[in-house]
């Protein structure tokens, strides 16, 4: 008897109803994988049979448990893991217990929840991966964003303990830090004039004067997952633009630039 196919390889992307997420599933489904959506909200229909949504908070770690589980029972393993399902809660100096508990939970102990329950099945993938979706936030200060911020730090931090435990298994760990990127939490943030009011302002926090796209940093993500990217691992990868290299004196066009030092 011949042997049967190798079965698809297995996908689960959380936050993956929107933006980065939902970018990042399709692009996996593209490439043949199966996927497993998860995420809190229904996603809309993403025209691919390849993408299987279903509605899990990652916070709730049996929950996610569960689900885990019944991907890897159903599609028969799981290969890749991105975690792109976050909380925007910014809050500053007047920041409550009940909002650092829910911001923590979401951003930094829902990563956990998600690749703990998947390490067994990781495991036992040929070249497994997992991304975690940082941000520009985790390096830098911005205005009351202790919540936010703190947490996008602590998943780089994670990113790395994870990449040390998991490599005996043979599973990479890596994270991405995305500059603004075109979701829609920056459009609703950008309400007032859309698009082509915002996006000049914006796009001049970046070297490349504009704003990412969120299949730019699937893209990114899709290279972190491959074998292409088999010696890497522990690394945060900026997809920003040049957010991040860029210092004080901006693009260095303003009147008030007065050249170098
Ligand atoms: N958009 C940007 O400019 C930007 C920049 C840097 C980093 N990021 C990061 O990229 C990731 C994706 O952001 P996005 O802009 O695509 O946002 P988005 O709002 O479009 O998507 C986030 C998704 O996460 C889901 N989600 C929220 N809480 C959840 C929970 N408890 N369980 C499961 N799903 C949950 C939401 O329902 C949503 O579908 C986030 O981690 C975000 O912090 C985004």
């Amino acid at each position: 008897m011949e042997n049967a196919a190798p079965r698809p390889k297995v996908a689960l992307v959380t936050g993956a109803a929107s933006g980065i997420g939902r970018a990042t599933a399709e692009l996996f489904a593209e490439r043949g994988y199966t996927v497993a959506a998860l995420d809190i909200a229904e996603s809309p229909s993403s025209g691919s049979a390849r993408i299987h949504p279903l509605l899990v908070d990652v916070a709730d770690r049996d929950r996610v448990g569960a689900a885990v589980d019944e991907v890897a029972a159903t599609h028969g393993g799981i290969d890749v893991v991105v975690n792109c399902a976050a909380s925007f809660l910014a809050r500053g100096v007047d920041v409550t217990p009940q909002e650092w508990d829910s911001v923590l939970r979401i951003n930094v102990q829902g990563i956990s929840n998600v690749v703990q329950a998947a390490h067994p099945h990781l495991a036992r993938s040929e070249g497994a991966a997992v991304v975690n979706t940082a941000s520009i936030s985790a390096h830098v200060a911005q205005p009351q964003r202790w919540t936010y911020n703190t947490t996008k730090s602590a998943i780089v931090g994670l990113t790395r303990c994870m990449a040390m435990d998991l490599a005996a298994d043979g599973i990479r760990v890596n994270s991405v830090s995305p500059g603004w990127i075109w979701t829609p939490e920056v459009a609703a943030a950008a309400a007032d004039g859309g698009r082509e009011r915002w996006e000049p302002v914006w796009g001049r926090f970046h070297l490349l004067r504009r704003l990412g796209e969120a299949a730019e940093v699937a893209a990114a993500i899709g290279f972190l997952c491959s074998p292409d990217a088999s010696f890497i691992t522990g690394v945060d990868l900026p997809v920003d633009g040049g957010y991040l290299a860029m210092g004080p004196e901006g693009l260095g066009d303003s009147s008030s630039f007065a050249g170098s030092a």
